[in-house]
């Protein structure tokens, strides 16, 4: 990615993130290094880019709302740590370094993703505790702690990790296809930019139409992930092709072929783009997400 205004927020979170994390005390210190490993090994930081993105959008400062942005990328890496344990994906390399297990074993990288999870709802929550003066900024602030918190959850991303699980193994349809990454995948991309708007104060038919972009944005995302799962360059990804194949997921190269894959993420990206486009100017980062994708699928 070289858009200059992705790599400011981008920046703006990288700055923040280990930051912002509570204090552990000195006899936990294993867990401080194991949360803060996966977190500084590097990634796109997409979920918390987006949700600045959004923020400034309808003229919120990024500034104000790190503690959101820096507390959904604690939850994404969660996610990706839980994702490659031997329990679940068994990958031992991700962000381009060895993944948390391997470093630090298995019950401290359980203990890693708890503990970011849990950071996570104390970064938002303490935020929140500052604006009990000022209903509307407080209102805002849950509104946007309830988007991320249902992003994540059993309607969301671990709901989706479940229906990715069960579905190893076996040919499922395509819709069940569609539930998994729309879940394990689209809600947590959804949260992140709902999250924003919600910060933002934005109103609900904007909201609207920021859903159904985020979830057309979060499904294209995830079928370019699975095409770069058989199609992609290691060195470039930081992690491992070929995972899904081995593990016999459910995917959408698996079920649809490359060529339909390729057909079908390129559509949502065009629907993404579109819902997109009356806000113009504002939408710089947005559309340097989806051309990004985009030139993936090459
Ligand atoms: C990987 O997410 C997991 C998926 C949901 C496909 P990213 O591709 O955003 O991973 P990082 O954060 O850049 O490492
Ligand atoms: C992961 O999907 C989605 C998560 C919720 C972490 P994948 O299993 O395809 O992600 P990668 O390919 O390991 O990054
Ligand atoms: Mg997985
Ligand atoms: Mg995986
Ligand atoms: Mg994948």
């Amino acid at each position: 990615m070289t858009n200059v205004e992705y790599l400011r927020l981008k920046d703006m979170v990288e700055d923040n993130l280990v930051d912002f994390l509570p204090e552990v005390d000195h006899k936990s210190i294993t867990l401080h290094d194991a949360m803060a490993y996966s977190l500084s090994a590097g990634g796109k930081r997409l979920r918390p880019v987006l949700l600045l993105a959004t923020c400034e959008m309808f003229g919120m400062k990024a500034k104000e709302a790190l503690p959101y942005a820096c507390a959904i990328e604690y939850i994404h890496t969660y996610s990706l740590i839980h994702d490659d344990l031997p329990a679940m994906d068994d990958d031992d390399l991700r962000r381009g370094k060895p993944t948390n297990h391997k470093v630090f074993g298995e019950a401290m990288a359980i203990l890693a993703g708890d503990g970011l999870l849990h950071s996570a709802f104390e970064v938002m929550t303490k935020d929140m505790l500052m604006y009990f003066d000022n209903p509307e900024k407080l209102q805002h602030r849950a509104h946007a702690c309830y988007e991320i918190a249902k992003g994540c959850g059993v309607r969301g991303m671990v709901g989706g990790q479940v229906a990715d699980i069960e579905s190893e193994n076996k040919q499922c349809s395509r819709e069940m296809l569609d539930y998994i990454h729309l879940n394990k995948t689209a809600e947590l991309i959804s949260a992140a930019i709902l999250g924003g708007a919600a910060l933002a104060g934005a109103s609900l038919e904007e909201r609207q139409t920021l859903g159904n972009y985020a979830e057309a944005l979060g499904l294209a995302f995830q079928i370019v992930d699975d095409y770069l799962d058989v199609c992609g360059d290691e060195a470039q990804m930081g992690k491992h092709t070929g995972s899904d194949a081995r593990m016999n997921k459910s995917t959408y190269p698996a079920l649809y072929g490359i060529e339909k894959t390729v057909e079908r993420a390129n559509e949502l990206l065009d629907r993404a783009e579109a819902l997109m486009a009356p806000y113009y100017d504002e939408a710089e980062v947005f559309n340097a997400v989806t051309e990004e994708l985009r030139s993936q699928l090459k």
